[in-house]
């Protein structure tokens, strides 16, 4: 069977991560999680007190940094290291996530992440989720979703998610912390989150998750 690339793009909170994970295991593809990345490389800057405003800084950060994903055997998950330290029990609470797009939003950070997304994908066979796949890491992936849900549904999620890994939030933080990172997101001068021209939309506001996966297990058989 051929093997593709598949990109997956959206807004913050609408399951992209959680798709992207079932679409690869039912094809025994490789997910990269890629907003993991950019949570990482935050938690690096944040805890080392580097002053995301100095380029220089910023370089000689990068300079220092490797970004690993390690399986964990028991979830069959790759896990984010940084400096063969895996910090994925680090990067998801409020402090990191309300950081991040400010640290996307320097050019040098995704040039950096973006050739190691580049490098993983040499291979294809697998489902990359992100806010620029498919427009800059991958404009050439044989399959490209970008998924979209009410802002509402997309917090009310995200808060069940962040509850189930205990947490401590609330639906108003977490609907305000969405919206301003799409609106960073896509305001942003470098490779800004939007729709690539051949992408197919998929809004997931009333879908459940296995109703997600399988419209994007349909597209994807199409392709391979
Ligand atoms: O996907 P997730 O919500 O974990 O992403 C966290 C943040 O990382 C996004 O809000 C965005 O600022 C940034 N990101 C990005 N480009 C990607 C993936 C994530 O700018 N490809």
């Amino acid at each position: 069977m051929k093997k593709i690339i598949i990109a997956l793009d959206g807004h913050a909170g609408c399951g992209k991560s959680t798709t992207a994970k079932a679409v690869a295991k039912a094809l025994d593809y490789i997910f990269i999680d890629t907003g993991a990345m950019y949570r990482a490389v935050t938690y690096h800057f944040l805890s080392n007190e580097v002053d995301f405003s100095d380029p220089t800084e910023v370089d000689k950060a990068l300079a220092s940094i490797s970004l690993k994903f390690v399986m964990n055997p028991e979830s069959g998950i790759g896990e984010i290291h940084v400096n063969n330290v895996n910090v994925e029990p680090f990067i998801r609470n409020m402090d990191i996530t309300s950081r991040v797009s400010d640290v996307a939003s320097i050019k040098a950070v995704r040039v950096f992440n973006v050739a190691e997304q580049q490098k993983m994908g040499e291979e294809k066979g697998i489902v990359m989720d992100g806010r620029d796949i498919g427009t800059v890491v991958f404009p050439e992936a044989e399959l490209k979703v970008f998924m979209t849900a009410d802002v509402t549904v997309r917090a009310k999620r995200r808060l069940k998610e962040m509850e189930a890994k205990g947490v401590a939030t609330n639906l108003e933080d977490v609907e305000a912390d969405i919206r301003n990172r799409d609106h960073l997101d896509s305001t942003r001068k470098e490779s800004p989150l939007k729709k690539a021209d051949d992408a197919i939309v998929v809004d997931t506001s009333a879908l459940t998750i296995e109703q997600q996966v399988e419209s994007i297990l349909k597209l994807a058989k199409k392709k391979i």
